[in-house]
């Protein structure tokens, strides 16, 4: 085993969230890898950003400018790329509120992006691999969410536990045709999505985060970026149902 099981050369990745955070810098690493990256959110702007990025490190991207919420725009995105051998499927939103306070609403909304976003995206991609006769790597975004109950995170946590049971059942279904199926569950990473706008507030709750790691720090999109690259390329040719945590050690479950 060499670091060429890393190597993404000839293959093409669809990346949904990858106009910022841990979607960009998942994009960027697996175009760095030698990936065709094709990069889909609803934000336009960032997704420009993301291409451009990629772009000027001298590597290949496409953009699809998309609601994930919508499977006949995923559809449509992942039907033109020629081949696919990567979902990451990225996307997803923060919501926080009390059990007691949690309107219907509320808990659609955070299903809607956060798991059946995912769920389009995971059957777009494994009826293209499937079509194609490729053995793909499709990756999902859970959260260190389903190892707590932290209060607020009802329907945050209720959704990533759906797209983990996602994951192993859809790896389960098509573990045979070579398609592997694996879940990311970071814990707290410095993204757009935990940015509170308030520097001193900013500041004491990363404090606090990176206390409750034994490495003593919070995570970077890139530490998140590097276990998509790892379940996306050979190196985990022998895994598939799992849930790797970068959570720099904050929940150790079995
Ligand atoms: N940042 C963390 O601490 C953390 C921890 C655990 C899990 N996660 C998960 O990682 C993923 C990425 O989060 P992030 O921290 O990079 O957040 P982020 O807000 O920086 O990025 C999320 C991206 O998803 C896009 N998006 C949201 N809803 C969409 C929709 N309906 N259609 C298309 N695009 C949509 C946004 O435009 C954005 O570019 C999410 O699934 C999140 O739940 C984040």
């Amino acid at each position: 085993m060499t670091v060429q099981a890393y190597d993404l050369t000839g293959r093409t990745a669809f990346v949904t969230g990858a106009a910022g955070g841990i979607g960009r810098a998942s994009a960027v690493l697996l175009a760095q890898a030698g990936a065709t990256v094709h990069c889909a959110d609803r934000d336009a702007q960032g997704l420009h950003e993301t291409a451009t990025l990629i772009k000027d490190a001298g590597g290949t991207a496409r953009t699809h400018h998309l609601d994930v919420t919508d499977r006949e725009q995923l559809r449509q995105a992942v039907a033109s790329c020629a081949r696919l051998d990567v979902m990451a499927a990225i996307a997803g939103i923060m919501h926080s509120s009390p059990v007691l306070e949690t309107r219907d609403e509320d808990l659609d909304r955070v299903l809607d992006v956060n798991f059946k976003g995912v769920l389009y995206a995971c059957q777009e991609a494994a009826r293209a691999m499937l079509a194609g006769s490729v053995r793909g790597s499709i990756v999902t975004m859970a959260s260190g969410a389903i190892d707590t109950g932290r209060p607020g995170l009802l329907c945050y946590g209720v959704a990533k536990a759906a797209v983990v049971q996602l994951t192993k059942t859809l790896a389960s279904e098509v573990g045979r045709h070579g398609i592997r199926v694996n879940a990311v569950a970071p814990g707290w990473t410095r993204t757009p999505m935990t940015n509170h706008h308030e520097a001193e507030e900013q500041a004491r709750t990363e404090a606090l985060m990176a206390r409750m790691s034994p490495l003593g720090r919070v995570g970077e999109p890139e530490d998140v970026a590097h276990a998509v690259l790892y379940l996306a390329s050979d190196a985990s040719a022998f895994t598939t149902g799992q849930i790797l945590r970068p959570n720099g050690g904050v929940a150790m479950p079995w």
